[in-house]
């Protein structure tokens, strides 16, 4: 199953969904590895395990339409069955998502529909949650909105910052992400209209609970 991944950072998901392919717990090929920066400490973890990599600069183009064309035919020329955005730091427009729906994922660091867009740890410590966590959804053009397909949740100690925070959630991230994407590309998760199917059956609106796995 080719997947082609989408970064602009440290790659940390990106770093997870390869161990767990070198692990054979996911069975997937990441057939390219595209950064819209040159300098994503991502791009050097695809390296190291061998994996294509692309950078296709956001400020090398006139408008959000041309980048994003660029970035679809880049994706395309590869022939993936799932696009897995780790950290990619684009707003995308509606005519990429439309034409990858159905096989385009992110990861969205809240329990959503919680806390979509950004700074999401401050604003659940600010918010009072006793819980936070992650979310891996289906993209559709409206933002942090799509069908939810899992979610990992952990407790809010007293004493939790942003930063102590958002470091549980990222672990919880790395197992998260791999789980959800095993579970598109053994063929038992799809998405009907703006529903996530599980082997035909929706999911509840907050995915399926991987805290565990
Ligand atoms: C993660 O926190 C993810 O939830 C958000 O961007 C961050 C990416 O981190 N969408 P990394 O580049 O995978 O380390």
């Amino acid at each position: 199953m080719p997947i082609v991944v989408l970064i602009s950072g440290s790659g940390t998901n990106l770093q997870a969904i390869i161990d767990a392919i070198e692990a054979g717990t996911l069975a997937a090929r990441i057939a390219l590895v595209i950064s819209n920066r040159a300098d994503a400490a991502g791009l050097e973890r695809a390296k190291r395990h061998g994996i294509p990599t692309q950078v296709i600069d956001h400020r090398e183009f006139r408008d959000r339409e041309s980048f994003d064309l660029a970035l679809q035919s880049a994706i395309e020329s590869h022939h993936p069955r799932l696009v897995v955005l780790a950290g990619f730091m684009r707003i995308l427009t509606d005519g990429f998502v439309r034409h990858f729906s159905g096989r385009l994922l992110n990861i969205h660091p809240s329990l959503l529909p919680k806390f979509k867009g950004l700074n999401t740890h401050a604003r659940a410590i600010e918010a009072g949650e006793r819980e936070h966590g992650c979310s891996v959804h289906f993209v559709t053009p409206e933002l942090d909105a799509g069908a939810v397909i899992g979610q990992a949740r952990v407790a809010i100690a007293t004493d939790d910052t942003a930063e102590t925070l958002a470091a549980k959630v990222q672990q919880l991230e790395h197992r998260l992400y791999p789980a959800c994407v095993g579970l598109f590309c053994n063929g038992t998760l799809e998405l009907k209209g703006d529903v996530a199917l599980l082997n035909g059956k929706p999911l509840p609106p907050t995915g399926l609970d991987l805290t565990g796995a």
